[in-house]
């Protein structure tokens, strides 16, 4: 199969901030509690913006710094569990936003947290099939939409904002060598759908899918390197799902991953489910902390349950 790589990315964020602090005023929590247990300090929300507000000021962020054209893009997925419709899905207003090209498929991917390491695998498989050479890969959440708020175990993990990456395909180009997995589960992590009688808001287990994503997250990883035949000295970045500081810490540790080499940014964001991987990615190449010549592994977990993970480049 030919690879992808990332020719650019962009991202976007609401206007609207909530603090730990504008939280332990509403309800029983603190900024020390959450700090500690999670590293978050503050999360986006949406105000007067939607959720394809942020899709297209991500997307035209992504294609302004890949230099590519709206009419060159041959595929458009947004991997999202809260888009502002679900028919029509996310990215076919995107596609009308943007003026992509109408023959090209646009469809939404729900794999929650995984959604964007799903979403890049899929647009690989799809621009081996494409006659054109790119395509736009978007994770996007208006996640304060379906969080209750006045639930203190869900509500303060969670933040909304949108990431993007232009990728394109060629011949000469090995795979991103994605390791997907799913093990279906209701209970742990649960968003009901439409019309199903329950309180459409998220709930989690969360000391259950932490136990899960510790195991998860190095599972991954050995499959990733695994699959593209290195070890972990040969990857120059590390980019993690960013779900909770310490989640990524235990990795860190197991794995001897030098400061240098991996990125937190949960500290300002929350966890963004599949916003959260290429927000990092965008922050990352903005600082030019990563680029052509870098060797990224990706590694994501969540909802389904799902975990995903890829060696990923520039162009
Ligand atoms: O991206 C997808 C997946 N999501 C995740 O990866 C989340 C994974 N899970 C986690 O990150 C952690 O489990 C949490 C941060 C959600 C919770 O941390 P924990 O260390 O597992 O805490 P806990 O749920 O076991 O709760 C410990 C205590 C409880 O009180 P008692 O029963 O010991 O008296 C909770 O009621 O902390 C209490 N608690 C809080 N206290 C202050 C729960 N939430 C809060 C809060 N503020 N916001």
């Amino acid at each position: 199969m030919n690879g992808i790589k990332l020719r650019g990315t962009g991202r976007a964020v609401p206007t609207g901030v909530v603090t730990n602090d504008d939280l332990a005023r509403r309800m029983d929590t603190s900024d020390e509690w959450i700090t500690s247990r999670t590293g978050i300090k503050r999360r986006y929300r949406c105000a007067a913006e939607t959720h394809t507000d942020l899709c297209v000021r991500a997307a035209k962020a992504a294609l302004e710094r890949a230099g590519v054209s709206p009419a060159d893009i041959g595929a458009c997925i947004v991997a999202t569990v809260t888009p502002d419709t679900v028919v029509p899905s996310a990215a076919c207003m995107l596609q009308r936003e943007l003026g992509l090209p109408q023959d090209i498929p646009c469809f939404d991917l729900n794999a929650a947290c995984t959604g964007f390491v799903y979403a890049l695998h899929t647009m690989e498989c799809l621009l081996n099939a494409s006659p054109r050479r790119f395509g736009l890969v978007v994770g996007a959440e208006a996640l304060s939409r379906i969080v209750d708020w006045t639930d203190r175990s869900t509500c303060i993990l969670f933040g909304d904002g949108a990431g993007a990456a232009v990728v394109e395909c060629r011949e000469d180009w090995p795979s991103i060598g994605a390791v997907l997995g799913s093990r279906g589960d209701d209970e742990l992590l649960r968003l009901p759908g439409l019309g199903m009688g329950e309180a459409n808001f998220l709930s989690m287990e969360g000391t259950k899918v932490f136990k899960f994503a510790v195991e998860a997250v190095p599972a991954c990883i050995d499959a990733v390197l695994d699959k593209a035949g290195m070890t972990a000295e040969d990857v120059d970045f590390f980019v993690f799902h960013q779900a909770n500081a310490r989640i990524i810490d235990l990795a860190v540790r197991k794995y001897r991953i030098p400061p240098e080499k991996y990125y937190k940014n949960i500290e300002n964001y929350g966890n963004t489910a599949a916003a959260s991987v290429p927000l990092v990615l965008s922050e990352l190449e903005e600082q030019g902390r990563i680029g052509p010549g870098s060797r990224m592994l990706v590694v994501a977990f969540g909802g389904g349950l799902t975990w995903g993970g890829a060696m990923i480049e520039f162009a």
